[in-house]
């Protein structure tokens, strides 16, 4: 039987990094809502968590494959097995924490891991009939930290802000769109690169700013705000996120590249606020205590950027993408998916996880 053209599977699409949070959250989201096939390479390190994709796992359209973008010989493999009609590139140490402590591994993955997925992507596009070649597209997901950091009436970042990174993890992003943009200008692959805001949503590993400050309120543990508390972030519910990577995808210009952002700056301190108030009405401590009890300020992030802010006109005025999810609403619906799953933290802070918190935070001294 032919199904209708609606209906029928799309060529594959091949994402990177699918068992991280942003990944996970964009191949469920694609799963759902269209009639997508989707093979995910992902290393399956400390972040990553395989059974995230459960629900994908119980269709016939998803398969995962365990390898490590770096590994060009099986990039070349995969490509030609699959053959995918886009790569959707997520794969990417993202913690600017780890960093900074450790700065290598982001060079590794980032860097050389973007340019060699690059490069087995070029020799298998180079040998596409016309007609694949033109519809392919390679889609790189980056961070609106490239542009560095923004004084406090300083305009938002536009698409032609200057390159600025500061920190090891910025400087590896950077470095990786450089390689992206060079091989749409040298050789013509059809690219699209996504800079966006600081995601928060299901799934985000409790490293980052809010999932650890809701795991830490709700262990008991100290909240620990770097500095004065007052550095700036732009806040992108993760749904609208992969909603503008799938517009981008299916609209965006190739060569060009795209701000994302939520339309939604707080303060840390207002962030951490925001958590303190969502748990004591849905978790209440009781005895007239309260989660804001825990905050403690401690040492700064060494060359802490202050402020980043996302201009998002460009993607709203050309493929008519703009957020939907307030921050409220967002952080709402954040915090109560940590209540409910309990379960999924305890299974992510693993020793791994354990290790590292006890190394960053045990030695930072409380103002
Ligand atoms: P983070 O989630 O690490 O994202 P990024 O550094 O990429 O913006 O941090 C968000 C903000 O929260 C940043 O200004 C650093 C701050 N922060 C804390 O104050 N305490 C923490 O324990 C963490 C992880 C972050």
């Amino acid at each position: 039987m032919k199904l209708p053209q609606n209906k029928q599977p799309r060529s594959c699409v091949l994402v990177t990094g699918g068992c991280g949070f942003i990944g996970t959250n964009y191949i469920l989201r694609e799963i759902e809502r269209r009639n997508v096939k989707i093979v995910n390479l992902d290393k399956c390190a400390y972040s990553a968590n395989p059974q995230n994709l459960a629900a994908a796992e119980k269709t016939d359209r998803y398969t995962l494959v365990q390898g490590d973008i770096c590994d060009i010989d099986l990039m070349g493999d995969l490509l030609n097995d699959v053959r995918p009609a886009a790569i959707v590139h997520f794969a990417a140490e993202s913690h600017v924490d780890r960093s900074i402590s450790g700065p290598e591994i982001f060079v590794q993955t980032n860097m050389v891991g973007t340019s060699r997925l690059l490069e087995a992507t070029r020799r298998h596009w180079s040998k596409l009939g016309a007609e694949e070649q033109s519809s392919f597209r390679f889609l790189h997901v980056s961070t609106d930290e490239v542009f560095g950091s923004l004084g406090a009436d300083d305009p938002a970042f536009t698409e032609e802000t200057p390159y600025a990174p500061n920190s090891p993890y910025s400087a590896s992003k950077a470095a990786s769109d450089h390689m992206v943009r060079a091989y749409h200008h040298t050789y013509g692959l059809p690219t699209l690169v996504t800079n966006c805001s600081n995601n928060y949503g299901p799934f985000q590993f409790p490293e980052k700013l809010i999932p650890l400050m809701i795991r830490n309120a709700m262990a008991g543990l100290k909240l620990p705000i770097y500095g004065d508390g007052l550095n700036v972030r732009d806040w992108l519910y993760v749904g609208d996120h992969c909603d503008a990577i799938a517009t981008v995808l299916d609209r965006g210009r190739c060569g060009e590249t795209y701000n994302i952002g939520g339309h939604a700056e707080r303060t840390n301190r207002q962030v951490v606020e925001t958590v303190c108030r969502l748990l004591d009405e849905r978790a209440p401590l009781g005895h007239g205590k309260w989660y804001s009890d825990q905050v403690a300020f401690v040492t700064d992030r060494l060359g802490h950027d202050r402020r980043y802010a996302v201009n998002t006109e460009k993607i709203e005025r050309e493929l008519g993408w703009k957020p939907t999810v307030s921050f409220e609403q967002g952080m709402s619906e954040t915090v109560q998916w940590y209540l409910d799953q309990r379960a999924w933290v305890s299974s992510v802070t693993t020793g791994e996880y354990r290790n590292w918190i006890s190394r960053q935070y045990e030695s930072l001294q409380t103002a």
